[in-house]
């Protein structure tokens, strides 16, 4: 639980009010969500575990496979992406197939927790054709098709994938390539539309004029609706904007890889793109429940993540340590306040936590009750800079992908 009695002094009646409100909102999602009792302090030690805990389950009200929590709130706030708009919070699906970060509990329950965070208000919903492979696309595809209208599905081309074994190759974001993509998308996916389409890494070989003038015949031939790109270099943000213009760009941002704020972010701005900050959560590390004792399971993907290497990971729990503190502070957990630190960055930005756990979910949708003042917001930050994070947010090979300029035509 947390201390009460540890949160700062409200000086001003009607901000003492407004802040018990929003209090006492806070403790209903926070209770809904199983979380009340949990060592959101203390942090949690040792293996992760993908089980989903039965006390997560409350009722079943949506007639998938599984059960569904719920609560009497939905998730209100809105954020527009350039033109398209979604909920603040999204909810990411690469680890639904048990693939990136170990097994999860059932893909029922997978399905039951996409449609639980539709119900809860979450719109965004964020995939990819190398998730699984495959398999992430087809569980979003069954999970939403009975709510098709009412979602944005954000999927990703860019790599040669089997479409009958999900075997995976290299780069490829050649024009045919990318439209055979497409079709395999449009099926996993049960649509005939994708909301949001990324090109998923800069392919260095094929001019993003090209990448970008396909995408704009999918736009209208009206199997893709909007354009956007995942890590690529600054130019080649410039040069697919002026073919296609594009909605959103997705890069890795969280309280410990801030690179997207020199340059990103403006170049966003500057151009009126919307930004979606993938891996919002370090991976789960800014939840407080990754620690130096914790031991990744087999194949989990971030026992490779430089920040979490025995040399790094003992100075990068100063970011958990800060976000402890300031938790205890605020009445709310750590992995609220480093999402709602991102939200606080930009009305433009929405971040894409994966949940493969309905408390966790329920959890990041509580969110949007916790607000910065701008006093709070410089000093946190200014406690933020303060630290050094060591080691890089991803291993080398992956990040020698990133931050790429496609070849001129
Ligand atoms: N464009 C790209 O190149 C790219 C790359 C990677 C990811 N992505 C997208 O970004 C999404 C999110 O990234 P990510 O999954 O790597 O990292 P993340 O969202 O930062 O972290 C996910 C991890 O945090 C845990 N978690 C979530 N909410 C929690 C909570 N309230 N309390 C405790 N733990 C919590 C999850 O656990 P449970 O699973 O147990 O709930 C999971 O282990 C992906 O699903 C994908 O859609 C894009």
């Amino acid at each position: 639980m947390h201390n009460t009695k540890l949160r700062p002094r409200i000086v001003d009646d009607e901000r003492c009010r407004m802040s018990e409100k929003r209090n006492s909102r806070r403790r209903f999602l926070l209770g809904a969500a199983g979380i009340a009792a949990a060592p959101v302090v203390a942090g949690v030690a040792g293996c992760t575990s993908n089980e989903e805990p039965s006390a997560d389950r409350t009722s079943a009200p949506t007639g998938g496979g599984g059960t569904v929590a719920t609560t009497a709130t939905t998730l209100a706030g809105r954020r527009r992406l350039g033109p398209l708009e979604v909920s603040s919070i999204g909810l990411g699906c690469q680890t639904m197939p048990g693939k990136l970060y170990g097994p999860v509990s059932s893909r029922d329950n997978m399905i039951t927790i996409i449609r639980a965070a539709v119900d809860q208000g979450v719109t965004l919903f964020d995939t990819a054709e190398v998730y699984g492979p495959l398999e992430s696309e087809r569980i979003v595809g069954e999970a939403l098709q009975p709510v098709r209208d009412r979602v944005v599905i954000a999927t990703k081309f860019g790599f040669e994938v089997n479409q009958q074994t999900g075997e995976r190759g290299g780069l490829n974001s050649r024009p045919d390539h990318i439209k055979q993509a497409v079709d395999g998308m449009l099926q996993r996916l049960r649509t005939d539309y994708i909301d949001l389409l990324y090109q998923h890494r800069v392919d260095p070989q094929v001019p993003i004029e090209d990448v970008a003038g396909t995408v704009k015949e999918l736009i209208t031939a009206g199997k893709v609706r909007h354009f956007g790109l995942s890590e690529p270099g600054l130019q080649t943000i410039r040069r697919a904007h002026a073919v296609q213009p594009l909605t959103a760009i997705q890069n890795q941002y969280n309280l410990l890889a801030r690179d997207p704020e020199d340059q990103v972010l403006p170049l966003c701005e500057e151009l009126g793109i919307g930004f979606v900050p993938w891996a919002p959560l370090a991976y789960g590390f800014t939840t407080a429940t990754i620690n130096p004792t914790t031991r990744f399971t087999e194949n989990d993907f971030r026992a490779s993540v430089p920040w979490f290497s025995r040399e790094n990971i003992t100075a990068n729990m100063a970011v958990v340590q800060l976000l402890q503190d300031w938790s205890v502070r605020k009445g709310v957990t750590p992995g609220q306040l480093s999402l709602a630190w991102l939200l606080a960055q930009k009305p433009w930005i929405a971040p894409i936590p994966s949940a493969t756990r309905t408390s966790h979910l329920l959890e990041n949708i509580g969110t949007e009750e916790v607000t910065f003042t701008g006093d709070e917001l410089r000093d946190f930050t200014a406690a933020l800079n303060a630290i050094r994070v060591q080691g890089e947010r991803v291993p080398a090979p992956v990040l020698a992908g990133t931050g790429v300029e496609a070849r001129r035509p």
